[in-house]
């Protein structure tokens, strides 16, 4: 274990904390006020958030692709930390979208729906008893039950289950995809959405993890004979890199599953995904794009992977059976948490209207460099929440 203090002028004080969940709340509140039940972009374009473009039968700013759960969450996340009852009425007005969304099957063909309705209809649930969010809730997992692929014992993250580029291809997001199917088998009783966590879980554990602790983005299995294939990338440096996201929603992911399914692999696997995470980590804290980068390296950070990572960690020490790793998990999240408020926030509101400034998205592809996105407010926001209520459930 790499041991973290704050990096200089970053420590987390009571006051910064506070400070800080008011400067967020403030952004989200404005942001609703903008919008209002339309959806942005996946980022930022110069710091400023656009409708989400109009395209492929959808208008312009409507309910489509994988982030705009995150703007949801947001407004969740703001209402329990505020009691304000504006923030949980946006909640609802978008969570009844999602709900609509799956019902009408639009843009469903995608591992993401964990994202998807973890945030919305599963929040909405758990924070609001509402009994027709649940059954989107569960229609959805049902959705994401069909991506499982037997023999392999995996859920194919992208495109339709018999396009050759995509068949038997999973990714070390779909961890946090898992959490809507153990709830699903919670709401049930039934154990199918449970045992496809298990398998999906233990081969992630046992192929898209390398020895070295690092991680393949992406993995390939034969979808026919189950055999696990070989290791890539699509978002990172390299196919032997380990791109810094894919680290975070490992560690994240490892964790959460490691909660839902008692198996000591993936208690084992966060842990090795924190360790790897933490050590490449540059002075000041928050991560280069691509793990394969360090200080004094030309490239751009990102703090989403940061935001999520923080997330991890705290998530890690509630699971942790090793009290000094609790520990270490616990200090290690609030120095990167710390600097993420010093060093990657709007100084003025005027600067950007996103929460977290300078995160990447897809640099090969040229989208979404240093800009703010949706899911590093969101992940920015359930870490400070996080920090300031050791005792949140959270909506996972
Ligand atoms: N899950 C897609 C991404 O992290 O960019």
């Amino acid at each position: 274990m790499t041991y973290l203090t704050p990096a200089t002028g970053t420590a987390l004080d009571p006051a910064t904390l506070d400070r800080a969940i008011t400067d967020a709340l403030s952004s989200v509140r404005r942001n609703i006020a903008t919008f209002g039940t339309q959806f942005p972009d996946d980022t930022t374009t110069d710091d400023r958030y656009l409708l989400r473009p109009a395209g492929q039968g959808f208008a312009l700013g409507a309910n489509r692709g994988w982030t705009t759960t995150f703007w949801t969450g947001l407004r969740w996340l703001a209402w329990e930390l505020s009691g304000d009852d504006r923030f949980r009425e946006a909640a609802r007005v978008d969570t009844a979208d999602f709900s609509r969304r799956v019902r009408a099957g639009e843009d469903l063909y995608t591992h993401d729906l964990g994202f998807l309705y973890s945030l919305t209809t599963v929040a909405a649930w758990r924070l609001d008893g509402d009994s027709d969010a649940r059954d989107a809730g569960v229609l959805a997992a049902d959705h994401l039950m069909r991506r499982f692929l037997e023999p392999a014992g995996i859920i194919q993250a992208w495109g339709d289950l018999q396009d050759p580029k995509q068949r038997g291809r999973t990714i070390i997001d779909s961890l946090m995809n898992m959490p809507l199917l153990t709830w699903a088998t919670e709401q049930t009783g039934d154990g199918r959405y449970a045992d496809a966590v298990r398998r999906h879980t233990v081969q992630l554990h046992d192929h898209i993890l390398r020895d070295d602790d690092s991680t393949f983005h992406t993995f390939y299995w034969n979808a026919e004979t189950g055999e696990a294939l070989r290791g890539g990338t699509e978002q990172g440096a390299g196919d032997e890199s380990c791109w810094a996201r894919g680290q975070a929603w490992g560690l994240y992911g490892f964790a959460m599953n490691f909660r839902a399914t008692g198996d000591p692999r993936l208690l084992d696997a966060a842990r090795r995904c924190a360790d790897y995470f933490v050590s490449r980590l540059p002075a000041d804290r928050v991560p280069f794009w691509d793990l394969v980068f360090t200080d004094g390296a030309d490239a751009p950070r990102d703090s989403s992977s940061g935001a999520i990572a923080v997330c991890g960690l705290f998530t890690l020490a509630e699971v942790e059976t090793d009290p000094e790793r609790a520990a270490w998990a616990v200090d290690t999240a609030r120095a990167i948490l710390g600097s993420l408020i010093a060093n990657y926030t709007p100084e003025h509101p005027e600067d950007s209207d996103a929460l977290l400034l300078h995160g990447v998205y897809d640099l090969p592809k040229s989208v979404g460099v240093d800009e703010g996105s949706l899911w590093g407010d969101y992940f920015y926001l359930e870490a400070l929440t996080r920090a300031s209520r050791p005792n949140w459930r959270g909506y996972w």
